[in-house]
């Protein structure tokens, strides 16, 4: 089980409280890879009622169909919601896209400040999501130039900043947050997966085994096709072979594991392994928002 303190998560869900009021849409980014376990379950409550956007983004990693499967279950579900890749080049049909969601669930609001005299036509939408999904990638991509902070650790994203779009959006940008406490084990493991979770609160060579065993009964033949491994060995010796073919080796010629399993989850998270959809979506359950 992997744990962490949560510590700034208390400190985020009263700026979101506080910020609130200057907010037309809620804009959570969603890992596409998880659509259900990336998603903060404490949003619901505190934001009832304001418009929202669902992104789920890193969609270049996820599986198509799955992808196709969660617009219609989240779409069922009465949210606004689009795919999104932040990291593509071919950028402005998204960024349009994105800013004509906003502008249909800020109508509302929109036709209330024209009703009172208000010309402003700006949408202010808050950008909210755990740890990792690309909040700041997808924000310098809206951007289009390389402004606000990105990087390779969870919650580098610190304290707020307002940033203007063109297509008269503007951001506010929050810190990443996480839910106080997981429901299922896996999820932590997926999350940690994703790089959600900082490196320092797992156990690499542990996680990577979970990885292996996770691809090994619901993605067969992935690490074979991908790493050229044989599959039908024990995940702690997939792991050794994985390392003795890079040579990741320690210092007095063994292999390293804990670096070995560093690379390889590092690789997953960068699609290595191929599109890969993580939570399996419940298209006969859809319910209410
Ligand atoms: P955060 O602010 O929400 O914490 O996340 P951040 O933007 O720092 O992104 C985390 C990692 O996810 C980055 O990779 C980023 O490049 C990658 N990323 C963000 N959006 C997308 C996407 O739509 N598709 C893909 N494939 N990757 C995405 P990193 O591990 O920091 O390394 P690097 O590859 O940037 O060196």
């Amino acid at each position: 089980m992997i744990n962490w303190f949560p510590g700034h998560m208390y400190k985020t869900k009263k700026l979101i409280r506080e910020n609130l009021q200057w907010v037309d849409v809620i804009l959570e980014i969603i890992d596409a890879r998880l659509p259900s376990s990336s998603r903060n379950p404490l949003l619901g409550e505190m934001l009832a009622g304001k418009p929202f956007v669902l992104l789920l983004n890193k969609a270049d990693l996820a599986e198509e169909n799955e992808n196709q499967k969660w617009l219609d279950f989240y779409r069922k579900q009465g949210y606004a919601t689009m795919l999104y890749n932040a990291l593509s080049k071919r950028s402005k049909g998204e960024q349009k896209k994105l800013a004509l969601l906003a502008r249909r669930e800020a109508r509302e609001e929109l036709s209330s400040r024209r009703k009172k005299g208000i010309k402003s036509k700006i949408v202010r939408l808050m950008v909210l999501g755990i740890p990792n999904v690309g909040k700041s990638t997808l924000i310098n991509h809206l951007k289009g130039r390389g402004v606000a902070l990105t990087g390779n650790k969870p919650g580098v994203t610190k304290g707020k900043q307002w940033i203007r779009l063109d297509n008269d959006l503007e951001l506010l940008d929050l810190p990443g947050i996480l839910w106080p406490k997981f429901t299922d084990p896996a999820m932590g493991y997926k999350l940690s997966v994703s790089g959600a979770i900082k490196a320092e609160r797992y156990d690499p060579r542990q996680l990577a085994i979970w990885l292996l065993t996770w691809l090994k009964e619901n993605k067969p033949g992935r690490i074979a096709k991908y790493y050229h491994l044989d599959e039908t060995l024990a995940v702690d010796n997939i792991l050794e072979v994985f390392c003795q073919k890079r040579g990741i080796l320690q210092r007095g010629g063994l292999w390293d594991l804990d670096r070995g399993a560093a690379v390889f989850l590092q690789e997953f998270r960068r699609g290595k392994l191929g599109r890969i959809t993580m939570d399996f979506c419940p298209v006969d359950e859809a319910g209410g928002k």
